[in-house]
């Protein structure tokens, strides 16, 4: 058998996403020893291309723990949104609408190599290419996590908390006996062939194409980098879809004959994303607290995952610091009791936007009714002033 080295630590998180990070940063600037463990290389979670839509709140939360310097100099401020459909172009300018409040695009590896950076300069104890391969004593007050490092050898961190940050198919969800939480599930049955283009965006707001052909996005991330979307059958291969053949359907969803050419370049990343979504109730277990897609799986219809997570890790970094600075049990306890209402918030909107994008095809009575639904949606969205405020709160708020 492996010898295994025992260490000990107090709060041990799996998973160095923006969730696990954002939450060892908040930990180690209230003074709580914690280690992150990551499976990947630093080059990989640094360069992972993924999210880019920061919500206000999470702007908030990361400027009030000194963690922004890199969004505020390099993000750039998205306040509109235009669809466009068979009847032509809206925009809904939301910067101006609900809350007022905005976006502030940064591409999440960016923000992923800051978090990286800042943990590491105040001597935080990150551990990448560590796999966490078994989980123990979620029930006791000591509970372990054990990890493989690059070199093999086993390690069984335990301490007073784990948190699971290890995302959608991490170990943390699994380690919760069967029975203990409930899993609410949804298969939205739409797919996405998400790109990214080496070509500047090709209008200033995000844009959502409403074709017969199915949906296609156009999202800015940097001044050279834009991510597009394009719904695909499930199932497509990715290599199907040639560089001409995407911008054709880019151009022809986007209805570019009308609204102006895209800027095309290299398609630097495709593959297909499949719209799903998923909730544990509760996400807490024991000594076991899940943060971000470890918690609960959201369609990127909204780009709410990523700032989810943030809001999740910010909750639980303050309940952990109640406990373990003050003694204050309670905020601990109300863990999954406070987030889920949130996170619920933001699947009921998601899955709005999806049936907003999505028509589902062919000729069959309910396709239709559909449509028309969908048609009936967006001329609410476009004509209500009420509807779009209701929108604007949802679409940048958490
Ligand atoms: N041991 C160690 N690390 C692990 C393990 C494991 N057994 N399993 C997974 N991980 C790591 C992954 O390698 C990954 O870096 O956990 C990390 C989870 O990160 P994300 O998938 O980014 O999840 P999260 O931090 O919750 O991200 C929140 O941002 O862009 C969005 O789609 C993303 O919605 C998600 C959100």
């Amino acid at each position: 058998m492996d010898r295994v080295t025992e260490e000990s630590t107090t709060v041990t998180i799996i998973g160095a996403g923006p969730a696990g990070l954002v939450l060892a940063n908040l930990l180690a600037a209230a003074g709580i020893a914690c280690t992150v463990v990551e499976r990947s290389s630093r080059v990989h979670v640094e360069q992972r291309a993924r999210a880019g839509f920061l919500a206000a709140n999470t702007v908030r939360v990361l400027t009030g723990a000194g963690l922004a310097d890199g969004l505020l100099k390099h993000g750039r401020r998205h306040d509109t949104c235009a669809f466009r459909t068979a009847s032509g172009e809206f925009e809904l300018a939301y910067g101006g609408l609900g809350r007022g409040e905005v976006h502030t695009v940064y591409p999440q590896q960016d923000l992923v190599r800051d978090l990286v950076a800042a943990f590491l300069d105040r001597g935080g104890d990150l551990r990448f290419e560590t796999a966490a391969v078994a989980v123990d004593g979620l029930g006791t007050d000591r509970p372990a996590v054990t990890t493989r490092g690059p070199d093999g050898a086993l390690r069984r961190l335990s301490g007073r908390f784990v948190a699971g940050c290890d995302g959608r198919h991490g170990i943390a969800r699994t380690a919760v006996p069967a029975g203990a939480v409930r899993r609410y599930r949804r298969d939205h049955g739409v797919s996405w062939l998400a790109l990214l283009a080496a070509a500047p965006q090709s209008m200033a707001a995000v844009a959502y194409g409403v074709h017969p052909d199915g949906f296609a996005g156009h999202m800015a991330r940097t001044p050279d980098v834009t991510r597009y979307y394009l719904q695909c059958p499930r199932g497509d291969d990715p290599a199907a879809w040639t560089d001409d053949r995407i911008w054709t359907a880019l151009g022809a969803r986007l209805r570019a004959d009308r609204h102006g050419p895209l800027h095309r370049g290299a398609i630097l990343e495709r593959r297909v994303v499949d719209m799903g979504s998923d909730v544990l109730d509760p996400i807490q277990y024991g000594r076991l607290f899940l943060v971000g897609d470890a918690a609960s799986l959201i369609s990127p219809s909204a780009a709410k995952g990523a700032n989810l997570a943030v809001m999740e890790a910010e909750l639980l970094a303050a309940a952990l610091t109640a406990l373990l600075d003050g003694g204050d049990e309670r905020p601990l306890a109300r863990y999954s009791a406070d987030c889920l209402p949130r996170i619920w918030r933001a699947q009921e909107f998601s899955h709005w936007m999806i049936n907003l994008l999505h028509g589902p095809a062919g000729d069959g009575e309910e396709a239709v009714f559909l449509r028309a639904l969908q048609q009936a949606r967006l001329e609410s969205l476009q004509t209500s002033r009420r509807h779009q405020d209701h929108f604007a709160e949802n679409y940048v708020g958490i």
